[in-house]
């Protein structure tokens, strides 16, 4: 039995329910591109919603996490990974938690007592030492010299001071050597690899604190990828069952070894896979230049790169093959696979064939570019290397790499948005000045906009409720969101008055800048996330609402008059278009 099956079997045996993977982009929700944590789509049940399937879950989650795409290549690195996950939503706590895994760890994979340590929280001054997590692990049988108690950054989840649901966390660690192992446990000796996370999510927290939940919830991650390669003995991920057979494949196609073509394969094996989970599901997502479908196209595109690098025929029927395979691999898991076979084959191969035409005559480009660059290939060049021949950024940014050059990025952006926006106001047959304009009226009605968010979520009932488009003036706020149905009179009467108390109780408007990563964990609300920078600035007003925004937005809501709603429309199929003022 493989380590999913043992993982879920398991816990169906501890009381779990198993619930399916959720999509991998996620459904309704424009605030991340992608699912990157098994909690993810269980953020309203650990905020105190009830499941329909109980107290007690687990699944076996598809996740991606784009952050690290420049890094897939070496041995540990994907781009799309499967997240093991057990829950308790507010029914057992640390006891069980750890007991459980302790169980599973030792006696299930058979994991000797001396290959564990863990780590669990030292505390600070705003919440206390996990004592209880400790004394556990020690009474089920590990050493004090193999508890090691870290801080904030090793050992809270997500990152301390960010606001929303979080706690300390307890991560259990293995020695992967063959070195006679040390009795005392040293977090920082890379030889112990971390091999699961048990979050014990007690805490709301907001601009009040750390507020201790009535209900405490468990949150536990295990990656399949790495706890398979260790189970198995190898350190290199991509020479573990997952992967073996995928690299045996792309050896026969380009009829080179694995051993000093590592990284070339690696790309290959680890993108077809991502490239079949976001194509095979009922989403829309399909090859484009913005957001889920722009991740899409560069995988594609690196793909068929790689290949030619490796000497694999781009038109053979090997990524076909390569697809079919996973279909067949994983359907057992994802049953929307087998579902969307065609579709992922067939937009894939569209996708191919677009970037066939261009590519090698793209690549002649690049050589006659780089021998007019000195250290840096300019933003002209590299803009038109995508414009004419396809090329996304990243993969010039990675050609000029191997060629130890630097591209300017921000020329490239400077001449991607003049042309983006020349198109735009183009299509709108808008060229008049003055349209970003922010004088203190549209200061006013963007800080609406947030609260407009906010209320309809928690009026109209529903979480997943999100910005799908906003467009303000200074007489007025637009905002589009999903929502399948007209709203009643009763609703729209309701919402002014949530936003109008809201105004009333002068809620302070604060900002913080955050990792655009932590933002997303803490569950700020963002839309084209993938539009801002790094580092972004989280807007929270009160405690109603969180979102990312470049603002600007006023000090505190009495500035805000009263809101009226003007209309209530359908946009387009599933989206609703509010009108209102403040008055
Ligand atoms: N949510 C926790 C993690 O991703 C388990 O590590």
């Amino acid at each position: 039995m493989n380590l999913k099956d043992k993982y879920i079997n398991f816990f169906i045996e501890k009381g779990h329910k198993q619930i399916p993977s959720s999509p991998v982009v996620p459904e309704g929700d424009n605030t991340v591109l992608f699912t990157t944590a098994g909690m993810q789509p269980l953020t309203p049940y650990l905020r105190g919603e009830t499941h329909p399937l109980g107290t007690r879950l687990v699944d076996c989650q598809k996740c991606i996490r784009t952050n690290d795409l420049d890094e897939v290549g070496d041995l540990t690195h994907h781009t799309f990974f499967e997240m093991l996950g057990n829950w308790s939503l507010g029914d057992y706590f640390k006891k069980e938690s750890i007991s459980y895994s302790f169980e599973f760890l030792t006696e299930v994979l058979n994991i000797p007592i001396e290959r564990l340590a863990v780590t669990c929280f030292v505390g600070n001054d705003e919440t206390p030492k996990d004592e209880e997590s400790f004394k556990i692990w020690n009474e089920l049988g590990i050493p004090k010299e193999r508890i090691a108690f870290l801080g904030v950054d090793d050992n809270w989840w997500p990152d301390f001071g960010a606001y929303g649901l979080c706690g300390p966390d307890s991560e259990i660690f293995y020695f992967r050597s063959d070195d006679e192992i040390p009795e005392v446990f040293d977090p920082e000796d890379d030889r112990w690899v971390e091999i699961w996370n048990n979050v014990f999510m007690e805490y709301y927290h907001d601009e009040n604190g750390y507020i201790p939940l009535e209900k405490k919830n468990v949150d536990t991650g295990m990656g399949v990828e790495r706890v398979t390669a260790i189970l198995e003995g190898v350190n290199d991920n991509y020479k573990s069952s997952i992967f073996k057979e995928y690299i045996e494949l792309i050896e026969k196609y380009s009829g080179k070894s694995y051993e000093g073509n590592e990284k070339n394969m690696r790309i290959i094996a680890d993108h077809v896979r991502t490239i079949a989970m976001i194509l095979g599901e009922n989403s829309s997502v399909k090859p484009s230049n913005t957001d889920q479908g722009y991740i899409l196209r560069r995988l594609i595109r690196r793909v068929i790169r790689h290949e030619k690098v490796l000497g694999i025929d781009v038109n053979s029927d090997f990524l076909e093959i390569m697809l079919r395979k996973i279909v067949k691999d994983y359907k057992k898991y994802y049953k929307e696979l087998e579902e969307n076979e065609e579709k992922i084959v067939n937009l894939t191969l569209q996708e191919q064939q677009k970037f066939s035409k261009t590519i090698d005559k793209g690549l002649k480009q690049f050589e006659k570019v780089i021998k007019l660059s000195n250290k840096e290939i300019s933003g002209k060049d590299a803009f038109h290397l995508y414009d004419t021949y396809g090329f996304p950024l990243e993969l010039t940014v990675e050609l000029a790499i191997e060629k130890g050059l630097k591209v300017d990025e921000d020329g490239f952006y400077k001449l991607f948005k003049e042309h983006q926006e020349k198109s735009r106001l183009g299509a709108q047959g808008k060229f008049e000045s003055g349209l970003l304009s922010k004088g203190e009226e549209e200061t006013k009605y963007h800080t609406a906009t947030h609260l407009l968010n906010a209320a309809l979520k928690v009026v109209l009932k529903d979480p997943n409720i999100h910005q799908k488009g906003s467009n303000i003036t200074s007489e007025r706020l637009r905002f589009d969101f999903n929502f399948d149905r007209k709203l009643t009179d009763e609703e729209k009467k309701q919402i002014e008055d949530l936003i109008n108390k809201w105004i009333s109780e002068d809620l302070k408007v604060t900002k913080v800048l955050m990792k655009k990563e932590q933002a997303v964990k803490t569950g700020a609300e963002a839309s084209f996330i993938e539009r801002y920078p790094d580092e972004v600035n989280v807007y929270s007003i009160g405690d109603v609402s969180k979102e990312i925004c470049s603002g600007p937005h006023v000090k505190s809501t009495k500035e805000l008059g009263t809101f009226k709603i003007k209309k209530e429309e359908a946009s387009s199929s599933g989206i609703r278009r509010i009108k209102a003022i403040l008055q």
